[in-house]
């Protein structure tokens, strides 16, 4: 798309524009001196609608001119009735929605705060290469160091036992030969490693900033049989692959997760309004309102903006049409995948892919993975995003879930030729 193109009005309403240096239209972002980059990563993976839904912008205009705050006793009603329609689409037992939070770092806190009162205990398991927030809290819970190392105050929190990570095993073992030894361990780090006092382990359904690692099947059934035994609450933070992203409005649905507990943040905005929000089972509805609350927490542009957002999501021929591009998504990046010598594995469900880089000895090449992504930005005009925590050597391709598919294709061309210019020049890795 050329950027003269960006100026005129697109017949589905794609032209409003963002204020700031940059603009967003649709699945490009426009820079100052009129460069336009195919955005491969939903911004930083929440504009599912893309930068400029109509839906969304007109019901965030119509809504700032009633009103941007009102304290919460205004907007407590509508907050639940905004989050109603997700409820019938949210795996089962999950009946209730609070939406207090802006953010997917506090919407967690808020998620352990229910499972702490609700079971009394203390301690939350959480996973090597998860990521939370970056509330002192939840880096603390979030399964890597980088992030935690400058700040003396902010300790890991809690235990972290190894992820469901099958293309590099901690445990060195084959699925599914392995007898699910990352979810079986469970227990093994509740009774020798934990506090004696756990009441939840939090998860994603796919870990994102971990490196798009995708469960392998039976892993999220025995982690709630575990904790069925152990009466430990499951958290699904769903920041990531929630509204939409895995082709089904919940992606706990799609990877056979059973959570008690769901957090929302991200995609909830729909083109990156800023909104947070915790489902729960209806017994866990245990926080009274002062126990987590945020001066614009169920703000009136947060709800309006929901709103519209889960009405397009929600809708079945939308989700209907993301599975099915998903697979187009996937079946061309696996082909790329194989065709390239710098790919280890692509993995990824609905619109949620990662290419993992690595060096021929199989080690992992995040030099690789970083020049992959600088020359898709310089010579294809094409953004991209590395997974930054473990090895950093995952490339992330979650386009917004808009795309049509002609901006799927154009994207897995780009990056295509992005990897075989890396190639042919000897990557960053050796070779
Ligand atoms: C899975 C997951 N949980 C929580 C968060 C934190 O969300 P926020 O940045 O809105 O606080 C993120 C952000 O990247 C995330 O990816």
């Amino acid at each position: 798309m050329t950027s003269s193109v960006l100026h005129e009005a697109l017949p589905n309403g794609r032209e409003a524009r963002s204020s700031g240096s940059a603009r967003g239209l649709g699945l490009t972002v426009e820079l100052e001196d009129g460069t336009a980059l195919l955005d491969a990563v939903s911004g930083t993976f929440n504009v599912p609608l893309g930068y400029n839904h109509p839906a969304v912008v007109d019901a965030i205009r119509e809504q700032s001119a009633r009103g941007v705050h009102l304290a919460s006793e205004f907007t407590r009603d509508r907050a639940r009735q905004v989050l109603q329609p997700l409820l019938a689409h949210a795996p089962q037992g999950i009946s209730a929605a609070w939406m207090r939070d802006l953010t997917g770092s506090t919407a967690n806190e808020c998620a352990v705060r229910i499972a702490q009162k609700a079971t009394g205990r203390a301690e939350v398991i959480s996973l090597f290469l998860s990521h939370h927030g970056q509330t002192l809290y939840t880096t603390g819970l979030s399964g890597n160091a980088f992030r935690r190392a400058a700040f003396p105050a902010g300790p890991a929190t809690g235990v972290k036992m190894p992820a469901p990570y099958c293309h590099r095993c901690f445990y060195a073992q084959s699925y599914p030969d392995c007898g699910l030894l990352c979810a079986e361990r469970l227990a093994d780090f509740v009774e020798f490693a934990s506090s004696g006092s756990v009441a939840a382990v939090i998860v994603e359904p796919v870990l994102g900033n971990g490196g798009n690692v995708v469960p392998p099947p039976g892993y999220f059934e025995r982690l709630r049989e575990i904790c069925d035994q152990h009466g430990i609450l499951i958290i699904a933070d769903e920041v990531q692959t929630g509204l939409g992203r895995l082709g089904t409005v919940f992606g706990s649905t799609t990877v056979g997760l059973r959570p008690d507990i769901i957090t929302l943040a991200k995609g909830l905005g729909g083109i990156g309004v800023p909104v947070g929000a915790v489902l729960m089972r209806e017994e866990l509805d245990v926080l009274d309102s002062y126990e987590h609350s945020f001066t614009s927490g169920a703000n009136p542009l947060a709800l309006a903006a929901a709103e519209a957002t889960i009405r397009v999501i929600t809708d079945a021929a939308f989700l209907a049409d993301v599975r099915r591009k998903g697979a187009v998504l996937g079946a061309r990046l696996r082909q790329l995948g194989r065709a390239s010598g710098l790919v280890s594995e692509v993995r990824g469900t609905g619109m949620m892919w990662g290419l993992e880089l690595s060096r021929p000895d199989g080690s992992p090449a995040p030099e690789t993975a970083r020049e992959v992504i600088r020359v898709a930005r310089e010579e294809e005009r094409l953004i991209l995003r590395p997974s930054r925590y473990g090895f950093g050597n995952v490339v992330k391709v979650r386009p917004a879930l808009i795309a049509d598919d002609s901006e799927v294709a154009d994207i897995t061309a780009r990056l295509e030729r992005a990897l075989i210019r890396v190639e042919r020049s000897g990557g960053k890795a050796g070779r």
